[in-house]
């Protein structure tokens, strides 16, 4: 007989499934959480002092509950019939081949742990869809699990994970609401309520939202799709803001502190990136095109045009601002990471920034406090073309120019005399996050270019 109540697997150790099953693990200790992968890499790392994804708390989150009630493991086949609850959280790229080619999501990997679900479990079984999906995959899903002779009966939820990275740990600890979604018969209206019980261990119960499973699959690509729609949208208007010196930051500010528009995600930028918006939204496209909706579907694709719009107008003010080349010039990018805080660099703005820089033949060095393995990854047919340096004082020395690409922290707090005078002159800073103190920037001699404000220029 097991000491725990319930037994959870979880198919799927990325960025998603190590922390929220960490978290599960942390505050459910009466539940048996086993986190597995095919990528044993990865599960090495999870075992390990040296966890394979970087995200503030989750050291102490998975060292409190590793070995007690949290297992990491590759044996997926041994863990599924021990297993009450099964949650899915692998990776659901864009399609890079056939129909659907760069929109759809491709479900291969889905597809195949759904047919493993279906060989190995041998008792009644909830499926959580803990990946972001098209909606309607989970009747796809279900169809497959019942498929051949069997008598296990799966029970197949939409429960999606809205954290950021970055901030994981907390937003899975202090979520703003648990959405899970199943079937509206008795045994889906149950597996509902199993799911509930293991989120009410630390979640309010009014933030426990119950819906239908389409809605529930429908709400993540959604909520993506709104987050990246306001980060379009005060881009947009940072351009006109350049063309007529109005300042993006004073406005974002007035129209936030309009209770209806209110003032997060409202910070101009030279993009969104991170693996899951471009992915989510043209997804949304997809399906939208394929129920012939397609002034929908135009609606939410100029999200993605408006942010690839931003990229170029970054790049373009950089070659500008050189005195329209950048031939051979030193130009230090300040950051790789698609945001602070986390060594992720998935569709990362800094990548298409400094392909466009080499494309203009530039000499690109790069700093970034986490993640210059992954740049390096994420670069390496340019490998050589390319130099990388932890020390952003030693990126910035012989530089023509700085690009800021990530809001980190150590950006604002630099010696800027010191680094202004270890680089050639004039002397350019482009603020792709708006993170610096610009006038005291021109002050100190720099020629300042922000984004949606006005140029400082010295000379
Ligand atoms: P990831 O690439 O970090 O992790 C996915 C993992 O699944 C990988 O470790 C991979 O080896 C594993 N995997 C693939 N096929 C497998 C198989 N057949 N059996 C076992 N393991 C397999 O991806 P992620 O960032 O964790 O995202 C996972 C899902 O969650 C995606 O659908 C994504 O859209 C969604 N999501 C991501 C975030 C985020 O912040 N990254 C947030 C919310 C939702
Ligand atoms: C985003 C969502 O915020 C999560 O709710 C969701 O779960 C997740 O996608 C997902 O589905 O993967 P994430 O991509 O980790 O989370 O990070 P965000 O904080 O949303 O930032 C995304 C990008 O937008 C970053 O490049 C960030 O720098 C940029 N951003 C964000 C801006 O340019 N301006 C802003 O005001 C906010």
């Amino acid at each position: 007989m097991s000491e725990f109540k319930t037994s959870i697997l979880c198919i799927g150790a990325g960025y998603v499934g190590g922390p929220t099953m960490a978290v599960i693990a942390k505050n459910c200790p009466d539940i048996k959480v086993t986190v597995s992968d095919i990528n044993q890499t990865r599960i090495d790392a999870w075992n390990s002092d040296e966890l394979p994804i970087y995200e503030p708390g989750l050291d102490e989150v998975v060292r409190e509950a590793r070995g007690r009630n949290l297992f990491f493991t590759t044996d997926i086949d041994g863990e599924i019939p021990k297993s009450d609850i099964i949650f899915v959280s692998v990776n659901t790229p864009t399609k890079t081949f056939g129909r659907g080619a760069g929109k759809a999501a491709d479900l291969q990997f889905w597809e195949k742990v759904a047919r493993n679900i279906k060989d190995h479990a041998v008792k009644d079984t909830i499926v959580v869809e803990k990946s972001t999906l098209p909606v309607r995959t989970a009747e796809a899903i279900s169809r497959i699990l019942h498929s051949g002779p069997s008598d296990v009966h799966f029970e197949v939820l939409s429960n999606p994970e809205f954290l950021a990275e970055g901030t994981a740990v907390h937003d899975l600890e202090n979520p703003d609401r648990v959405l899970i979604g199943g079937g509206e018969d008795e045994r889906g209206q149950a597996a509902i309520q199993a799911l509930v019980e293991v989120y009410a261990a630390w979640v309010p119960r009014e933030q426990i939202l119950t819906t239908n499973v389409w809605s529930a699959e429908l709400s993540k690509l959604t909520a993506n799709a709104f987050l990246a729609q306001r980060i379009s949208s005060i881009n947009a208007i940072s351009a006109l803001c350049e063309a007529t010196e109005a300042d993006v930051d004073e406005v974002a500010r007035a129209i936030g502190s309009d209770s209806r528009i209110g003032p997060k995600f409202l910070r101009s930028s030279v993009g969104f990136g991170g693996s899951c918006f471009k992915k989510d939204i043209l997804n949304l496209v997809y399906l939208c095109e394929h129920y012939g909706l397609d002034e929908v579907a135009a609606y939410w694709e100029q999200v993605v045009h408006m942010n690839e719009y931003q990229m170029s107008r970054f790049v373009e003010k950089v070659v500008t601002g050189s005195f329209n080349t950048i031939v051979g010039k030193r130009l230090a990018l300040f950051g790789f990471a698609f945001k602070a805080n986390t060594g992720d660099t998935r569709e990362s703005p800094a990548i298409t920034v400094t392909r466009r820089l080499l494309n203009e033949r530039a000499s690109v060095v790069i700093t970034d406090p986490k993640a210059i393995p992954e740049a390096k990854h994420d670069l390496a047919d340019v490998i050589d073309q390319v130099e990388f340096c932890e020390d952003p004082y030693e990126a910035a020395v012989g530089a023509h120019a700085i690009c800021v690409m990530t809001e980190w922290d150590l950006y604002k707090d630099l010696d800027y005399q010191r680094i202004f005078d270890s680089m050639m002159k004039p002397a350019s800073i482009y603020d792709g996050r708006n993170i610096l103190d610009h006038a005291a920037l021109a002050e100190i001699g720099f020629n300042v270019y922000p984004i949606g404000k006005r140029a400082l220029v010295n000379e």
